[in-house]
């Protein structure tokens, strides 16, 4: 397999793990409750050495849960039990699972922003020493290989914050396949390409392939039923927090397995096409020559009631695009205008008054506030009707909350008084799209909707984004997922190099014809 990866298991090293006849993984009756909320209920899971198992599972189904568990941050309720090669693993201890050869990349990848890419390397394993010193130079090139086996050319010395979602994710895969002081007996992923444009994706399971094919077993989550039939031999599907069924790959089909997913048959197709409103007359946004980054220059301009996609691979500049707009991420140059107030670059305080809201890609660094509430994190930007001074109506926002959370089927019911931090990752970003859809901006700026979101909840936010459209709102959004471009806009731009290459519609405008723009283009350069 790929000379890249190996290092994570030799004969040896499998000579060394007790008990190597045994699964890598056996979890049996694990239940694990959160107050009244019961997360996990009586589940069983098996994961065989060189063995790629996918876990399935609306949001909120105890994906993360069982994961967490897993790595040592949740003690389950009494009674359940995990193997990993055959050696109990005791709850509650995260050092345990590592030493055990658990290797994890969470939903929120746990990288540090204001630390370096080598740092945040070494953050778990910590860093070699020579009498108290850190030895740089040999921090360094241990680092450089280990960003070179996930295909990573990156400057270690660099900070994190301002990496793309794709090279957060390879960082996050290097730092858990590092070697340890254990080997690598699983590799346990959560949602790694829920931002990842398809490219990039396929680089991603090229690796988890070439690491199971070295012996680890790898559990993978995903919302993306693609992915499954790609790279895994085994899928396990929950339902609020019980084990639906575990197939074999090749016994499967899709809609066998949207069927063990919602319970239900979904028509995916007629699902996610819906009729678009049409634009009215009077362009609101107008983006002229805006460069930023890899952005070197983008002119477009929106319509109220107008849905405009953003397509383009990593490093193309989209992902410059709607930071830019907004002013968070200061341009270089160029002009932003929402009807006749032009936006200063660096300034999202005017653009804001202005009548712009942005949902950045990133919820954990700058969506959302997660020790708030759900409610308080919903109605935060625009509390003025909420506010008689000096008191906030807290009935009031409680019950904003609650509609807004049914429109987007946020769920648990009771999450409009759980911390942020309490909710499954996809309802999270609902309750961050929630926000913005209740301010009802003239400019609504989206960068990946619906990352994290399952395929149910995914058609219901398509919905209200086409309903604040209709509203009148000038939309724009930014994604990986073409299939959601295609499905949401009347236009879709594909960025190559920083330049606008294509702007597809009507009948032009398909999923082929955007990946043709996007990828064609990129080869010849
Ligand atoms: N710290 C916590 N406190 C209270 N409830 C929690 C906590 N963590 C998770 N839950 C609840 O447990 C349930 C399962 O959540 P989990 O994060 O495991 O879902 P998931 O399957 O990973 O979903 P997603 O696909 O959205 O990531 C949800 O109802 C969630 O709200
Ligand atoms: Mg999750």
């Amino acid at each position: 397999m790929g000379p890249r990866l190996s290092t994570s298991t030799s004969d040896a090293a499998a000579r060394e793990i007790p008990g190597r006849r045994a699964p890598v993984l056996e979890v049996s009756d694990l239940r694990m409750t959160f107050g009244p909320t019961v997360a996990l209920d009586g589940v069983a899971l098996t994961v065989e050495r060189g063995q790629v198992h996918a876990l399935l599972g609306e949001n909120g189904s105890g994906k993360s849960t069982l994961i967490k568990i897993l790595a040592g941050y949740h003690r389950p309720d009494p009674g359940g039990r995990v193997l990993v090669a055959g050696r109990p693993l005791p709850f509650g201890n995260p050092t345990v699972a590592d030493s055990h050869g658990c290797r994890f990349v969470h939903q929120d990848l746990g990288l540090v922003d204001s630390l370096s890419v080598v740092e945040n390397l070494f953050l778990t394993s910590g860093f070699p020493s020579r009498w108290g010193t850190i030895r740089w130079p040999r921090l360094l090139r241990a680092a450089r290989e280990d960003l070179a086996r996930v295909g990573l050319d990156l400057d270690p010395r660099r900070p994190v914050a301002g990496l793309s979602p794709a090279v957060r994710t390879g960082l996050a895969v290097a730092r858990a396949l590092r070697p340890g002081a254990a080997e690598v007996a699983l590799l346990v992923l959560d949602e790694p390409t829920a931002t990842l444009p398809d490219d990039e994706v396929r680089q991603l399971l090229d690796i988890v392939r070439a690491v199971a094919a070295a012996g680890t077993g790898v559990l993978y989550v995903t919302h993306h039923l693609d992915e499954v039939f790609d790279v895994a031999d085994v899928a396990t599907v929950l339902r609020d927090g019980r084990v639906v069924a575990t197939t074999p790959v090749p016994d499967l089909t899709r809609g066998r397995l949207v069927n063990q997913l919602l319970g239900s048959e979904l028509d995916e197709a007629h699902a996610s096409s819906q009729a678009l409103p049409a634009p009215r007359a009077r362009a609101v946004l107008k983006v002229r020559d805006v460069a930023a980054g890899p952005l070197r220059s983008l002119s477009v301009q929106v319509r109220a009631g107008e849905l405009v996609g953003i397509a383009g691979l990593t490093g193309s500049g989209r992902e410059s695009v709607l930071a830019a707009v907004f002013g968070m991420l200061r341009a270089e140059r160029g002009e932003v205008m929402v009807n006749d107030v032009s936006l200063r670059p660096g300034d999202p305080r005017r653009a804001i008054d202005a009548g712009v809201a942005y949902l950045p890609a990133n919820r954990k660094t700058h969506g959302g506030i997660m020790n708030l509430t759900g409610a308080a994190n919903l109605t935060l930007p625009d509390l003025g009707p909420l506010w008689r001074p000096p008191l906030l109506r807290l009935g009031e926002e409680r019950t904003v909350a609650r509609t807004w959370f049914a429109k987007l089927d946020v769920r648990p019911a009771a999450a409009v008084h759980l911390p942020l931090a309490a909710l499954s990752g996809g309802n999270q970003q609902k309750v961050l799209l929630a926000k913005w859809l209740r301010c009802r901006p003239r400019v609504l700026l989206l960068d990946e909707p619906t990352q994290g979101v399952d395929i149910g909840a995914k058609a219901q936010i398509h919905q209200q984004i086409v309903a604040a459209a209709d509203g009148g709102a000038a939309v724009v959004v930014s994604s990986a997922d073409v299939d959601e471009l295609v499905a949401l806009c009347h236009r879709v731009v594909v960025l190559r190099g920083g330049h606008a290459v294509a702007e597809l519609s009507g009948e032009a405008l398909s999923v082929p014809a955007v990946n043709r723009a996007a990828l064609a283009a990129e080869r010849t350069t």
